[in-house]
């Protein structure tokens, strides 16, 4: 992609980095993640943001950056939380231990309501994660926000430089996307971001990168798999689209899949693997060793079936790179392995064999890609579905019997949700296992079975999550159904877990 004038946001760690991405996008113009390591790829930026992280500026291991090469660009800077302290270091200021950490909602009060708080309230909420403060600050700098009890949270050095203590990317900051226009405000030129324009982009450079070569991707019939697809075929290059039944898909899935993929004019060829990724998840009960096994598997699969492809195409989307650390270099600590993330695929990449166009979007971004590429709503607004399938919604053993207890709980689950105009309110929602067997009373008989954990949740970008208020009596039919029809369960559980520090999924 073309970064000339582009918003840098350059990631000191934190684990909401990626959310200033978004939002700057979100407010119509183009931003891009760098890591340290990668500042060497930035050459025209329109405005640079440095991001928190969870370091201490006094930590001997801190990161740093030279701030001759920061302001060499002549364009607006803006540091936020360890961004905003390492500035004030930089420009001869100290910052000193807080009393305790400061997590959470906060008062913050603007000095005056111009410049970055052009149309900000008196007093307005926004969201703290710290545990450093600033101390002195030098001559040239001033104070430009204030908290309740009157600490400096906001700093301004210059017409061009910005420091904000809080996280005006994170929702609860209210104000935050205006606090952020300002900021934006102050930059001359910005790329804007478009997705009509990134299409056309986007198809360019597939066809310089891929020439006449084959390019195989892999579908799963979720959003990302399916835009990429279109995307490819959109594109007019040599390719295959092959969609892998691992044996752990929900009920129906591989028939609903064939079905839409005939809607969008996509055609793909399908293959059956099932019995062999339940034989080679046979006694795993450890969930990252499920997740390699099955990165791992599908790979192996996907090549057999690909024979000699020169290419493979992937939907990987922005914060899938940046989550998998291996990839990243990002200083976020890994939660998960992710299945586009395994070694093989990382090898072929290192062979440069790997296409990833998605790989810069957010997931709203690549629906309303898919949007100007006619894909009908209900294939771009079906819940994400995790690439290791139902195996990580079944903790413990993965078997034929429990999956197929879980297609079908998760079939009532999603079919009630639907029938109640509940499912596009919802941003992902499953049933899963809990293989703990209790006791109950089936008829006259007593039952000693598992139970099934229902998950509704919302969220942007999976980063966090809530769960939903569904009605009681929506509950209730959902779980009455499940006892009634499904041999082997005999509890229901509505799972009330937000994310942090629950994942979605249980494993
Ligand atoms: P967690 O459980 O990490 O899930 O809170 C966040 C979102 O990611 C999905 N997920 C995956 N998607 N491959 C995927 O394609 C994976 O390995 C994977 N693991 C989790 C999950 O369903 C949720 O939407």
């Amino acid at each position: 992609m073309d970064d000339k004038h582009i918003v840098a946001v350059i990631d000191f760690g934190s684990q909401y980095t990626r959310l200033i991405v978004r939002r700057v996008r979100e407010l119509g113009f183009n931003a891009k993640l760098y890591a340290l390591e990668d500042l060497d790829q930035i050459a025209d930026p329109g405005a640079i943001i440095l991001s928190g992280g969870p370091k201490s500026t006094s930590d001997a291991d801190a990161p740093d950056i030279d701030y001759n090469w920061l302001t060499s660009f002549n364009v607006p800077v803006l540091g936020v939380c360890y961004g905003m302290q390492l500035l004030n270091i930089k420009h001869g200021g100290t910052v000193k231990p807080g009393n305790k950490k400061e997590y959470g909602p906060a008062d913050l009060i603007p000095c005056a309501c111009e410049g970055l708080y052009q149309g900000v309230s008196p007093c307005s909420q926004v969201w703290m994660s710290h545990s450093d403060t600033v101390d002195r600050i030098s001559d040239d700098c001033k104070v430009i926000a204030r908290n309740k009890e009157g600490v400096p949270v906001s700093l301004q050095w210059s017409n061009q430089c910005f420091g904000i203590q809080f996280h005006p990317e994170v929702s609860h900051s209210i104000e935050g996307n205006t606090i952020l226009r300002n900021f934006l405000a102050e930059a001359d030129h910005l790329a804007p971001f478009d997705i009509g324009d990134f299409k056309n982009r986007m198809i360019r450079e597939i066809r310089e990168r891929v020439g006449d070569r084959e390019v195989v991707c892999g579908v799963s019939g979720g959003v990302d798999s399916t835009v990429l697809a279109v995307l490819l075929h959109e594109a007019g290059i040599n390719s295959r689209a092959i969609f892998v039944d691992n044996g752990l898909l929900r009920k129906n899935e591989a028939e609903e899949v064939r079905a839409n993929f005939d809607r969008v004019g996509v055609k793909i060829e399908m293959v059956d693997a099932s019995e062999q990724f339940l034989s080679a998840l046979a006694g795993v009960t450890e969930p990252e060793k499920k997740r390699k096994i099955i990165g791992e598997l599908f790979v192996e699969v996907f090549q057999q079936a690909v024979g000699t492809a020169d290419m493979l195409a992937q939907g990987t989307l922005y914060p899938d790179v940046i989550e998998s650390a291996s990839n990243s270099k990002s200083k976020a600590s890994t939660i998960k392995t992710h299945h586009n993330r395994v070694g093989k695929i990382l090898e072929l990449q290192a062979q440069g064999k790997v296409l990833e166009p998605l790989a810069e979007l957010f997931k709203d971004e690549v629906r309303e890609l898919g949007v100007s590429l006619g894909i009908p709503h209900d294939i771009l607004w079906r819940h994400p579905f995790p690439g290791p399938g139902l195996a990580v919604r079944c903790p413990g053993a993965v078997t034929k019997e429990r999956l197929d207890i879980i297609r079908e709980c998760d079939a009532i689950f999603i079919g009630k949700l639907k029938e109640h105009g509940w499912y596009h309110k919802i941003w992902q929602a499953y049933a899963g296992l809990i293989p703990v067997k209790t006791v109950g009373v089936k008829g006259d008989e007593r039952s000693y079975e598992f139970a099934t954990n229902l998950r509704a949740i919302v969220s942007e970008d999976a980063m966090t999550a809530d769960w939903v208020e569904l009605p009681y009596s929506l509950l209730r039919e959902i779980s009455n159904a499940i006892l009634n029809q499904v041999k082997g369960i005999n509890r229901v559980l509505y799972d009330i877990s937000t994310k942090p520090p629950a994942s979605i999924e249980w494993e």
